[in-house]
Protein backbone atom coordinates (compact mmCIF):
# COMPACT_ATOMS: atom_id res chain seq x y z
CA UNK A 1 0.00 0.00 0.00
CA UNK A 2 1.48 3.28 -1.19
CA UNK A 3 2.67 5.73 1.57
CA UNK A 4 1.35 8.16 -0.95
CA UNK A 5 -1.69 7.05 -0.30
CA UNK A 6 -1.93 7.40 3.22
CA UNK A 7 -0.06 11.48 3.15
CA UNK A 8 -2.83 12.05 0.50
CA UNK A 9 -5.47 11.13 2.33
CA UNK A 10 -4.60 12.84 5.85
CA UNK A 11 -3.99 16.20 3.72
CA UNK A 12 -7.32 15.61 2.54
CA UNK A 13 -8.95 15.27 5.98
CA UNK A 14 -6.94 18.53 7.13
CA UNK A 15 -8.63 20.45 4.59
CA UNK A 16 -12.19 18.83 5.09
CA UNK A 17 -14.97 21.42 6.16
CA UNK A 18 -17.42 18.43 6.36
CA UNK A 19 -16.16 14.65 6.32
CA UNK A 20 -17.95 12.18 7.64
CA UNK A 21 -17.11 8.10 7.54
CA UNK A 22 -19.32 5.33 6.04
CA UNK A 23 -18.40 1.44 8.05
CA UNK A 24 -18.79 -1.73 7.13
CA UNK A 25 -18.18 -5.21 8.44
CA UNK A 26 -14.57 -4.74 7.20
CA UNK A 27 -13.57 -2.55 9.85
CA UNK A 28 -14.53 -5.01 12.92
CA UNK A 29 -12.88 -7.50 10.97
CA UNK A 30 -9.70 -7.00 13.24
CA UNK A 31 -11.47 -6.87 16.54
CA UNK A 32 -12.78 -10.73 15.40
CA UNK A 33 -15.73 -10.16 14.33
CA UNK A 34 -16.32 -12.45 10.88
CA UNK A 35 -17.26 -9.99 7.99
CA UNK A 36 -20.88 -10.94 6.41
CA UNK A 37 -19.23 -11.79 2.86
CA UNK A 38 -15.55 -12.48 0.88
CA UNK A 39 -14.09 -15.40 2.91
CA UNK A 40 -15.03 -18.99 4.14
CA UNK A 41 -16.03 -17.99 7.81
CA UNK A 42 -17.82 -14.87 6.69
CA UNK A 43 -21.80 -14.94 8.13
CA UNK A 44 -23.84 -15.84 5.01
CA UNK A 45 -20.89 -18.83 4.55
CA UNK A 46 -22.03 -20.22 7.74
CA UNK A 47 -25.64 -19.04 8.21
CA UNK A 48 -28.81 -18.95 6.17
CA UNK A 49 -29.71 -15.08 5.91
CA UNK A 50 -33.54 -16.08 6.13
CA UNK A 51 -33.37 -16.43 9.32
CA UNK A 52 -33.17 -12.48 9.39
CA UNK A 53 -35.58 -12.00 6.72
CA UNK A 54 -38.34 -10.27 8.94
CA UNK A 55 -41.33 -12.55 7.84
CA UNK A 56 -39.54 -15.70 8.32
CA UNK A 57 -38.47 -14.61 11.84
CA UNK A 58 -42.45 -14.03 12.52
CA UNK A 59 -43.07 -17.23 11.35
CA UNK A 60 -40.30 -19.29 12.72
CA UNK A 61 -38.98 -17.23 15.51
CA UNK A 62 -37.60 -20.45 17.35
CA UNK A 63 -34.93 -20.92 14.52
CA UNK A 64 -34.42 -17.39 13.46
CA UNK A 65 -33.18 -16.58 17.33
CA UNK A 66 -31.14 -19.95 17.50
CA UNK A 67 -29.15 -17.85 14.55
CA UNK A 68 -29.24 -14.83 15.61
CA UNK A 69 -27.97 -16.07 19.22
CA UNK A 70 -25.10 -17.53 17.86
CA UNK A 71 -23.98 -15.36 14.72
CA UNK A 72 -24.27 -11.90 17.43
CA UNK A 73 -25.70 -12.05 21.32
CA UNK A 74 -23.44 -15.43 21.94
CA UNK A 75 -20.68 -14.40 19.66
CA UNK A 76 -20.07 -11.06 21.25
CA UNK A 77 -20.41 -12.23 24.85
CA UNK A 78 -18.23 -15.28 24.68
CA UNK A 79 -15.30 -13.08 22.48
CA UNK A 80 -15.15 -10.26 23.94
CA UNK A 81 -15.09 -8.20 21.32
CA UNK A 82 -13.35 -4.85 21.45
CA UNK A 83 -13.05 -1.74 19.73
CA UNK A 84 -9.60 -1.73 17.80
CA UNK A 85 -7.34 0.90 16.79
CA UNK A 86 -9.27 1.97 13.56
CA UNK A 87 -12.27 2.61 15.40
CA UNK A 88 -10.49 4.56 18.20
CA UNK A 89 -9.10 6.56 15.38
CA UNK A 90 -12.20 7.56 14.07
CA UNK A 91 -13.46 8.57 17.42
CA UNK A 92 -10.29 10.55 17.94
CA UNK A 93 -10.98 12.60 14.83
CA UNK A 94 -13.99 13.00 16.07
CA UNK A 95 -12.75 15.10 19.34
CA UNK A 96 -10.63 16.86 17.56
CA UNK A 97 -12.67 18.27 15.02
CA UNK A 98 -11.60 16.28 11.83
CA UNK A 99 -14.73 13.90 11.64
CA UNK A 100 -18.30 15.04 12.32
CA UNK A 101 -20.16 11.36 12.32
CA UNK A 102 -19.81 8.26 11.62
CA UNK A 103 -22.54 6.24 9.57
CA UNK A 104 -22.18 2.28 10.07
CA UNK A 105 -24.10 -0.54 8.40
CA UNK A 106 -22.36 -2.46 11.59
CA UNK A 107 -24.51 -3.15 14.77
CA UNK A 108 -21.56 -4.23 17.31
CA UNK A 109 -21.43 -0.97 19.05
CA UNK A 110 -17.94 -0.59 18.61
CA UNK A 111 -17.72 2.67 17.41
CA UNK A 112 -19.95 3.77 20.48
CA UNK A 113 -17.28 1.91 22.85
CA UNK A 114 -14.39 3.22 20.84
CA UNK A 115 -15.76 6.65 22.51
CA UNK A 116 -16.81 8.03 18.55
CA UNK A 117 -20.16 10.23 19.96
CA UNK A 118 -22.37 10.60 17.02
CA UNK A 119 -23.03 7.29 15.38
CA UNK A 120 -25.60 6.75 12.82
CA UNK A 121 -26.50 2.76 13.05
CA UNK A 122 -27.94 2.67 9.54
CA UNK A 123 -28.96 -0.68 10.22
CA UNK A 124 -29.40 -0.90 13.96
CA UNK A 125 -27.71 -2.39 16.61
CA UNK A 126 -27.51 -5.93 18.68
CA UNK A 127 -27.37 -3.46 21.89
CA UNK A 128 -31.61 -3.13 21.99
CA UNK A 129 -34.13 -5.69 21.96
CA UNK A 130 -38.06 -4.16 21.31
CA UNK A 131 -41.12 -6.42 21.99
CA UNK A 132 -43.66 -6.84 18.47
CA UNK A 133 -46.33 -6.92 20.90
CA UNK A 134 -46.25 -3.68 23.02
CA UNK A 135 -43.11 -2.47 21.69
CA UNK A 136 -40.87 -1.75 24.38
CA UNK A 137 -37.50 -1.66 24.02
CA UNK A 138 -35.05 -3.64 26.68
CA UNK A 139 -31.02 -2.70 26.48
CA UNK A 140 -30.30 -6.71 25.92
CA UNK A 141 -28.35 -6.86 29.12
CA UNK A 142 -32.02 -6.43 30.82
CA UNK A 143 -33.83 -9.28 29.01
CA UNK A 144 -33.38 -13.02 29.10
CA UNK A 145 -31.99 -13.55 25.63
CA UNK A 146 -30.94 -17.70 26.54
CA UNK A 147 -34.25 -18.65 26.21
CA UNK A 148 -35.24 -20.42 22.97
CA UNK A 149 -37.75 -17.55 22.27
CA UNK A 150 -36.82 -14.47 24.04
CA UNK A 151 -39.81 -13.19 25.60
CA UNK A 152 -40.84 -9.71 26.25
CA UNK A 153 -41.20 -8.97 30.16
CA UNK A 154 -43.70 -6.74 30.39
CA UNK A 155 -46.06 -8.32 28.16
CA UNK A 156 -44.96 -11.45 27.46
CA UNK A 157 -44.72 -10.61 23.49
CA UNK A 158 -41.95 -11.73 21.51
CA UNK A 159 -38.70 -9.58 21.44
CA UNK A 160 -36.60 -9.12 17.81
CA UNK A 161 -33.72 -7.52 17.85
CA UNK A 162 -33.61 -3.97 16.98
CA UNK A 163 -31.25 -4.18 13.96
CA UNK A 164 -32.36 -4.18 10.29
CA UNK A 165 -33.56 -7.37 9.30
CA UNK A 166 -34.00 -8.32 5.46
CA UNK A 167 -37.04 -7.02 4.30
CA UNK A 168 -37.37 -4.19 6.97
CA UNK A 169 -37.26 -0.87 6.06
CA UNK A 170 -33.81 1.35 7.41
CA UNK A 171 -35.11 3.41 10.41
CA UNK A 172 -36.36 6.88 9.40
CA UNK A 173 -33.98 9.18 11.47
CA UNK A 174 -31.06 7.34 10.53
CA UNK A 175 -31.93 7.56 7.04
CA UNK A 176 -32.97 11.03 7.01
CA UNK A 177 -29.81 11.90 8.76
CA UNK A 178 -27.37 10.11 6.81
CA UNK A 179 -28.60 11.54 3.12
CA UNK A 180 -28.54 14.98 4.47
CA UNK A 181 -25.25 14.40 6.05
CA UNK A 182 -24.13 12.87 2.59
CA UNK A 183 -25.18 15.79 0.31
CA UNK A 184 -23.39 18.03 2.59
CA UNK A 185 -20.29 16.37 3.39
CA UNK A 186 -17.32 17.48 1.23
CA UNK A 187 -15.15 14.51 2.25
CA UNK A 188 -16.40 10.67 3.09
CA UNK A 189 -13.80 7.80 4.21
CA UNK A 190 -15.19 4.38 3.40
CA UNK A 191 -14.13 1.68 5.60
CA UNK A 192 -14.22 -1.99 5.37
CA UNK A 193 -17.58 -2.61 2.73
CA UNK A 194 -18.47 -4.23 -0.15
CA UNK A 195 -20.81 -1.51 -0.73
CA UNK A 196 -23.39 -3.73 -2.71
CA UNK A 197 -26.08 -3.57 0.05
CA UNK A 198 -28.73 -0.41 -0.82
CA UNK A 199 -29.90 1.46 0.20
CA UNK A 200 -26.65 2.27 2.26
CA UNK A 201 -23.99 1.91 -0.72
CA UNK A 202 -25.93 5.35 -1.90
CA UNK A 203 -24.45 7.19 1.00
CA UNK A 204 -21.21 7.76 -0.31
CA UNK A 205 -22.42 7.72 -4.19
CA UNK A 206 -24.46 10.71 -3.03
CA UNK A 207 -21.48 12.47 -1.69
CA UNK A 208 -19.35 11.78 -4.74
CA UNK A 209 -22.36 13.02 -6.44
CA UNK A 210 -22.40 16.31 -4.72
CA UNK A 211 -18.75 16.83 -5.50
CA UNK A 212 -17.68 15.75 -2.62
CA UNK A 213 -14.05 13.67 -2.16
CA UNK A 214 -13.90 10.06 -1.26
CA UNK A 215 -11.44 8.24 0.17
CA UNK A 216 -11.40 4.52 0.63
CA UNK A 217 -9.57 1.99 2.61
CA UNK A 218 -10.23 -1.75 2.17
CA UNK A 219 -7.86 -4.71 1.36
CA UNK A 220 -9.87 -5.62 -1.83
CA UNK A 221 -11.33 -3.51 -3.98
CA UNK A 222 -15.16 -2.78 -3.86
CA UNK A 223 -17.86 -1.44 -5.85
CA UNK A 224 -17.48 2.04 -4.55
CA UNK A 225 -13.56 1.92 -5.62
CA UNK A 226 -14.22 2.95 -8.92
CA UNK A 227 -15.14 6.11 -7.66
CA UNK A 228 -12.57 6.90 -4.98
CA UNK A 229 -10.66 9.54 -5.15
CA UNK A 230 -7.61 8.04 -2.77
CA UNK A 231 -7.64 3.81 -2.33
CA UNK A 232 -5.76 2.98 0.91
CA UNK A 233 -5.26 -0.88 -0.55
CA UNK A 234 -4.84 -2.25 3.20
CA UNK A 235 -6.53 -3.34 6.62
CA UNK A 236 -8.36 -0.86 7.91
CA UNK A 237 -6.05 -0.87 11.90
CA UNK A 238 -2.91 -0.48 9.38
CA UNK A 239 -4.19 2.38 7.81
CA UNK A 240 -5.54 4.24 10.60
CA UNK A 241 -2.17 3.25 12.93
CA UNK A 242 -0.94 5.27 9.55
CA UNK A 243 -3.26 8.04 9.38
CA UNK A 244 -2.88 8.71 13.22
CA UNK A 245 0.42 9.10 12.74
CA UNK A 246 0.04 11.84 9.76
CA UNK A 247 -2.58 13.61 11.58
CA UNK A 248 -0.20 13.77 14.71
CA UNK A 249 -3.38 12.20 16.45
N1 LIG B 1 -10.02 -3.81 6.96
C1 LIG B 1 -10.95 -3.19 6.15
N2 LIG B 1 -11.78 -3.84 5.32
C2 LIG B 1 -11.68 -5.18 5.28
C3 LIG B 1 -10.76 -5.91 6.07
C4 LIG B 1 -9.91 -5.16 6.94
N3 LIG B 1 -9.00 -5.76 7.72
N4 LIG B 1 -10.90 -7.24 5.79
C5 LIG B 1 -11.89 -7.33 4.87
N5 LIG B 1 -12.35 -6.10 4.55
C6 LIG B 1 -13.41 -5.73 3.60
C7 LIG B 1 -13.70 -6.76 2.54
O1 LIG B 1 -12.80 -6.62 1.45
C8 LIG B 1 -15.13 -6.38 2.14
O2 LIG B 1 -15.12 -5.38 1.14
O3 LIG B 1 -14.61 -5.62 4.33
C9 LIG B 1 -15.70 -5.79 3.43
C10 LIG B 1 -16.74 -6.66 4.09
O4 LIG B 1 -17.84 -6.73 3.22
P1 LIG B 1 -19.23 -7.33 3.74
O5 LIG B 1 -18.97 -8.55 4.54
O6 LIG B 1 -20.15 -7.39 2.56
O7 LIG B 1 -19.75 -6.25 4.78
P2 LIG B 1 -20.63 -4.97 4.49
O8 LIG B 1 -20.25 -4.32 3.21
O9 LIG B 1 -20.58 -4.15 5.71
O10 LIG B 1 -22.11 -5.60 4.34
C11 LIG B 1 -23.17 -4.68 4.21
O11 LIG B 1 -24.76 -6.52 4.31
O12 LIG B 1 -25.66 -8.46 5.22
C12 LIG B 1 -25.73 -7.09 5.20
O13 LIG B 1 -26.60 -5.84 6.97
C13 LIG B 1 -25.46 -6.52 6.57
O14 LIG B 1 -24.49 -4.36 7.11
C14 LIG B 1 -24.30 -5.54 6.33
C15 LIG B 1 -24.41 -5.26 4.85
Amino acid sequence: MSENAIKQAAERIKSAKLAIAYTGAGISLESGVPTFRGSSNSVWNNYDPEDIEISHFMSNPRKSWKTINECFYAFLKENEIKPNAAHKVLAKMEAEGLLKSVITQNIDCLHQAAGSKDVIEFHGTTGTVSCVKCGKKYPVAEVDLSQEIPSCPACGGLLKPDFVFFGEGIPSDAYTRSFDLAREADLCIVVGTTGTVMPAAMIPMTVHQHGGSIIEVNPDESAITPYADIFIKTGAVDAFTRLAQELGL
